[in-house]
């Protein structure tokens, strides 16, 4: 059991031991995420503490890191996955595939055969549907067995328009189409639960929009009788705080406010958290490289790029940034970028950062959610390693790509004259 006591709701980035940090990065070197097993293992314990009575499954697509998988079913969580890549590695991590809840959005073939034939072995499996096409899909497939559906609440909440998932088409059943739906899968396949996620990155002061968005799900899941169901499933979408005067989600504020939402139900609720578990228990270490004095700001090239973290370029998000080599040094306003050939490649404009120097390491936080997961080989750079922290011990857990690594499948398609 994780001793919660000397869990801090939220660990900033001045948290982290700089002198380790600065170790770390000339040990392993940069660009280089760094993982903390252990506070990972502490915010499931705290999320799931929070909702007692809750079934609390991690989305894996926040961290799909074997270490990482192996670490939430370790504190006891089960594991919700959007695509067959993470049933794959959730299983090879030492889940049992009977608790796997597979959400398919616009399910590719493969996807689905996959899920499938493993459901055919482990009826336990739950494939999550957001369309009527996928049910047809499935019966084509002659699968009979668990589905939850994935409603569309109409109401999306979340840090940015492109992840406020529930209010866009693309996602769930249609709301008024629920009940219709809901009597095909009865008639047909095994209806286990109801599902919506309405949007990411949540803090308190979005919990009324998100609540608003969860009420529709206990209310549709009343409709359709929820004392048939087995659970009601309301998604992610907890935020941490990125920017450093932000306050954290208040946990038992966000449990009543979403217990009181979701209204009296006779089948399990469900959370599917991504970003809360694994965001603040991870960071980006990079070198400085350049420093330019330009007319209107100091330019301070580091060696981690929009390919290491896209976030900024992609969701313009602010992530604390922190000289780890002299923290001491007088704040100087910076702007701060990679070494990719587009101007979004800047992690921060005009930020104050402790004065940087060529060869200071920079950590960026937040890093644990959609960090790795999202990264790329653009420009050819081979993707960096990977160091779970456990027990004070430092480890590689993913190697250091190689310029072979992001060539081999040109190689080999040459090689089998595939190309
Ligand atoms: C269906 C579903 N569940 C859970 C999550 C996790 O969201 P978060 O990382 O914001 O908790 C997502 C994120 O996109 C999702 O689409």
């Amino acid at each position: 059991m994780t001793d919660l006591a000397d869990s801090p709701l939220v660990r900033r980035l001045a948290d982290w031991d700089d002198d380790r940090l600065e170790s770390l990065a000339d040990e392993y070197d940069t660009p280089l995420y760094v993982m903390d097993l252990d506070r990972v293992t502490e915010n499931y314990a705290r999320f799931s503490a929070a909702f007692p009575d809750a079934h609390v499954m991690y989305a894996a697509k926040a961290h799909t890191g074997k270490a990482v998988l192996e670490a939430v079913l370790e504190a006891g969580g089960d594991i919700e996955c959007a695509a067959w890549g993470e049933l794959q590695r959730s299983i090879d991590a030492g889940a049992d595939p009977n608790t796997l809840q597979y959400t398919a959005v616009n399910p590719p073939d493969h996807d689905l055969d996959y899920a499938v034939d493993l459901a055919a072995e482990n009826p336990g499996l739950t494939i999550t549907i957001g369309a009527r096409d996928t049910l047809d899909r499935l019966a084509e497939r002659d699968y009979d067995g668990r589905i939850a559906i994935r409603i569309n609440p109409g109401i999306g909440t979340g840090h940015h328009e492109k992840v406020a998932t529930g209010a866009d088409a693309k996602f769930g059943i249609p709301y008024d189409e629920v009940p219709e739906v809901a009597d095909r899968v009865r008639r047909e396949f095994d209806l286990v639960g109801i599902h919506a996620h309405a949007g990411s990155g949540v803090l308190t002061d979005g919990l009324e929009d998100h609540c608003r968005a969860i009420s529709r799900v206990g209310e549709m899941a009343r409709r359709v009788g929820d004392d048939e169901l087995e659970f009601v499933d309301v998604g992610g979408g907890y935020g941490v705080p990125y920017r450093e005067d932000e306050e954290p989600l208040d946990l038992e504020k966000t449990a009543d406010m979403v217990r009181e939402a979701v209204g009296d139900l006779d089948a399990t609720l469900k959370l599917e958290p991504g970003r809360y578990i694994v965001a603040d228990a991870g960071l980006i270490l990079s070198t400085v490289n350049t420093v330019k004095e330009a007319p209107d700001t100091t330019v301070v090239g580091i060696d981690a790029s929009l390919a290491t973290l896209i976030r900024p370029a992609m969701f313009g998000s602010y992530h604390p940034m922190r000289n780890v080599s002299a923290p001491d040094r007088e704040p100087h306003p910076v702007t701060v970028g990679g070494p990719v050939c587009t101007s979004a490649d800047v992690f921060a404009h005009d930020r104050p950062i402790a004065r940087p120097e060529r060869e200071d390491v920079i950590a960026i936080g937040n890093a644990g959610s959609y960090g790795y997961e999202l990264a790329s080989q653009f420009h050819s750079q081979p993707r960096p390693a990977e160091v779970a922290i456990e027990d004070g011990d430092s480890r590689v857990v993913r190697r250091r790509e190689s310029l072979e690594d992001v060539t081999r499948v040109e190689r080999e398609a040459d090689a089998t004259g595939d190309r």
